[in-house]
């Protein structure tokens, strides 16, 4: 009999691309996403649960003998989402609620990289915020102030002077911008150099390391304007070379993991560092304990093993690293999101084009901020869509993917243009 899979939280691009990886496993016989978009019915079955409604998910996976949750979005992870499922038999991917504070709490993150002497910025934490103000006046800047929680990756201030550091911490602390999630906030050196994403499937002692990726945080080219939730990715990064790769496994990934380990928490899921790889080597800025979005929509173009065999064997403490294989390619994604995004934006637009779009070969949508109503597909969201596409070289997979974008079509639509197109940082590669 095949499998059955669940992929939870399933309304973004990364839950999408899960579960179209996951259908394609020859082992996979079915894969519901719980609640979905208007995407992913295409590659299993929607299931109409919302995430925090945890007795019915988990009474839906026992009625229909699901073999595999995974667990998609970080707030999921920090409230024990993960805890509770594996309490009720199920295997599941994904950390606990202890492992997942690497991401849930930066305080916690810094603590341990502490510990672990893993090369991140100087820092200090702070629960009060005149003592933030006395530190932050004695600093050089620019300074990043940073709320500890979790805040939809609105929680980093960077500060050009103390009186926009001043502001910050009144922001975070005293107005609350981010609720419990700014009780503690963490002042710290800032790094200048490259940005890469490093993802690593763990299943609690063994690990394997994906190829590296990038993701494009702000809203216009030429990295301007606001962040947002990503505009697109693109991997792998052709000057990351094995020695940079090993280096970071030895200071940033290993301690990571055996620190987990060793403070009786290890960490079963996917632990995704972002790192500044600065003049110096590289340094973390931080750890999530879950995939990237939008990089899981190229890692699963780019991935050559059954991502189903993968999960499972993380879910139960089996996982044999040189069993993930890899293509040779490269693969890019474009976010296509609504006008005004990441600021207001309307709803309920018609989206176009599609399926002219998914004719183009090696190309692959996968929706985040859609639905279907009434035969039609239309936006739900600030990210509606991203379009990937993989080639033999990254500029192949970079105009397959605009290819395919220009097939698309909602009144104020907007996206970048320069989706894979950084230039390889100067003094690396
Ligand atoms: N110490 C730092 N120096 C320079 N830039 C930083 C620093 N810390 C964070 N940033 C920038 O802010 C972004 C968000 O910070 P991060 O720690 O990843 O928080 P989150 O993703 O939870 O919002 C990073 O991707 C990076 O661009
Ligand atoms: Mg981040």
């Amino acid at each position: 009999m095949g499998k059955k899979v669940i992929v939870i939280g399933g309304t973004g691009g990364r839950e999408h691309a899960l579960a179209w990886k996951l259908s394609r496993s020859s082992q996979v016989e079915k894969v519901y996403i719980a609640p979905g978009n208007g995407g992913t019915g295409e590659v299993g079955e929607n299931v109409d649960i919302q995430p925090n409604e945890t007795d019915k998910l988990i009474d839906f996976c026992k009625t229909h003998s699901v073999d595999l949750a995974v667990i998609g979005p970080d707030d999921l992870l920090a409230s024990g989402l993960a805890d509770k499922f594996k309490q009720a038999g199920l295997a599941t991917f994904g950390p606990s609620k202890k492992a997942a504070q690497i991401e849930a709490s930066k305080a916690f993150a810094k603590d341990l990289m502490k510990k672990k002497k893993i090369p991140t910025s100087s820092y200090e934490t702070f629960t009060d915020a005149n003592k933030a103000a006395g530190y932050a006046k004695k600093q050089n800047y620019p300074l990043v102030v940073k709320a500890s929680g979790l805040a939809l990756g609105k929680g980093v201030i960077i500060c050009q002077n103390f009186d926009e550091a001043e502001k910050a911490i009144e922001l975070i602390m005293l107005k609350k911008a981010f609720k419990s999630a700014g009780e503690t906030i963490i002042i710290e050196e800032f790094l200048t150099g490259s940005e890469v994403s490093f993802h690593v499937l763990s299943d609690g002692k063994n690990y394997a390391i994906f190829p590296t990726s990038q993701d494009h945080k702000q809203v216009f080219d030429g990295d301007k304007g606001p962040n947002t939730g990503g505009m697109g990715a693109f991997g792998p990064i052709s000057w990351v070379s094995d020695a940079l790769k090993d280096e970071v496994d030895e200071t940033v990934i290993k301690p990571a993991l055996e620190g987990l380990a060793e403070a009786g928490s290890p960490f079963y899921g996917c632990l995704y560092p972002g790192l500044m790889i600065t003049p110096q080597g590289p340094k973390t800025l931080e750890y999530n304990a879950r995939f990237g979005d939008p990089e899981t929509e190229i890692y699963v173009r780019l991935l050559d093993s059954d991502l189903f065999e993968l999960l499972y064997a993380c879910a139960t403490g089996n996982l044999k690293p040189d069993t993930v294989k890899w293509k040779l390619g490269y693969a890019v994604t474009v976010v296509l999101a609504s006008g005004g995004y990441p600021g207001d934006y309307q709803k309920n637009i018609e989206i176009t084009g599609v399926k002219n779009a998914q004719q183009i070969e090696n190309i692959e949508l996968f929706h985040a901020g859609t639905k279907l109503q009434n035969g039609k597909l239309l936006t739900s969201g600030g990210r509606v869509m991203n379009v990937t596409a993989y080639g033999d070289t990254l500029e192949e997979a970079i105009s397959k993917a605009y290819g395919a974008v220009n097939q698309i079509h909602f009144e104020g639509m907007h996206y970048r243009k320069d989706i894979g197109k950084r230039e390889t940082p100067k003094g690396i590669g």
